[in-house]
């Protein structure tokens, strides 16, 4: 999927913006895990200081693999999506329809400049990244 440069615009910017504040990370773990009682399983082993920054870090990757779709999202996305598939931590489907909802709900808290048009541009995106990471599930 082909995603506009200006949606990827306004994705890179509010995510600059949530970035800026150092509690944008813990409160989206802090949504997540309050989703279900099948996420805060999945999480009962986690050090999350080590995954507050490695889910930081993913978030650009998965802007990456939107933006360069021609060169494949494998090179930016490959050990991720091996690490969720059904082979290691195997987390289903229906775990990112609650892992987007709570991120998008993390970004109304903290983007100030929140707006539909905001969370359109963070659902197209990480939407791109999800398709990828279910289609090695
Ligand atoms: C596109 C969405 C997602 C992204 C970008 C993402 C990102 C990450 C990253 C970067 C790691 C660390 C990998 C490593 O270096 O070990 C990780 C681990 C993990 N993720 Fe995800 N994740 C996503 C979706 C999910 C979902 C839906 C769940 C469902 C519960 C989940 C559960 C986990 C668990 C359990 C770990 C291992 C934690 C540990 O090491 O204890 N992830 N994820």
């Amino acid at each position: 999927m082909q995603i506009d440069e200006r949606t990827l615009q306004t994705f890179g910017d509010s995510l600059g913006r949530c970035n800026g504040n150092p509690a944008f990370i813990e409160r989206f773990y802090e949504i997540f895990l309050a989703s279900s009682p099948k996420v805060k399983e999945k999480f009962a082993r986690t050090d999350f200081v080590r995954q507050r920054a490695a889910l930081r870090a993913s978030l650009d990757h998965m802007l990456l693999a939107a933006k360069d779709p021609k060169a494949n999202p494998q090179q930016y996305l490959h050990d991720l999506s091996e690490r969720h598939s059904s082979r290691q931590l195997n987390i289903g489907a229906e775990l990112y329809d609650l892992w987007l909802d709570s991120l998008l709900a993390t970004v109304k808290e903290f983007d100030p400049q929140n707006s539909p048009d905001v969370q359109e541009a963070w659902e197209k995106v990480m939407m791109a990244g999800i398709s990828y990471l279910l289609s090695r599930y």
